[in-house]
């Protein structure tokens, strides 16, 4: 059994604690916008919040995130309002096939909240998510939109 708290939502998950916490959000959990691209720790696809931390979820055991606040792309917007770094995603109509972009999304809340201004190197550095369609000058673009928003 974990107790895992997602979303504000507590949830007791009769899994084994080495499962990976992707499978825990996807599977038992049912919030299916975090995607499994590598499973790995290398694509990004299945990132979310652990207290704030762009975290990769493939790789982490749901047991290691017992007792954090985890935070998935649904839990993103509140009271029906979409973030910046959302409301940017739309005006610059960043995504293609969109496999990727809430690990995208989330790992550039996770940058904007630490970093509110980031530089273009601060982005390269942080942002090393993969993006098989190639948006990435337009996920660069839409980080400054939200960030001077
Ligand atoms: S699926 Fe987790 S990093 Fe690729
Ligand atoms: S939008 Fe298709 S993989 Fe990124």
């Amino acid at each position: 059994m974990v107790a895992l708290t997602i979303n504000g939502k507590s949830h007791n998950i009769d899994v084994d604690p080495t499962t990976p916490l992707l499978w825990v959000i996807r599977e038992q959990v049912g919030l299916t916008g975090t995607k499994y691209g590598c499973g790995i720790a290398q694509c990004g696809a299945c990132t979310v919040h652990l207290d704030g931390v762009a975290t990769r979820s493939c790789s982490l055991p749901a047991g290691d995130a017992a007792g954090k606040k985890i935070t998935t792309i649904e839990g993103l917007a509140q009271d029906g309002k979409l973030t910046k770094v959302q409301q940017a995603w739309i005006a610059h109509d960043v995504p293609q096939c969109g496999f990727c972009q809430c690990g995208m999304v989330m790992a550039v809340s996770a940058l904007l909240a630490e970093k509110p201004k980031p530089t273009d190197k601060d982005i390269d550095d942080a942002i090393t998510n993969i993006c098989r369609c190639g948006t990435f000058q337009e996920v660069r673009a839409a980080i400054h939109t939200a960030a001077n928003a």
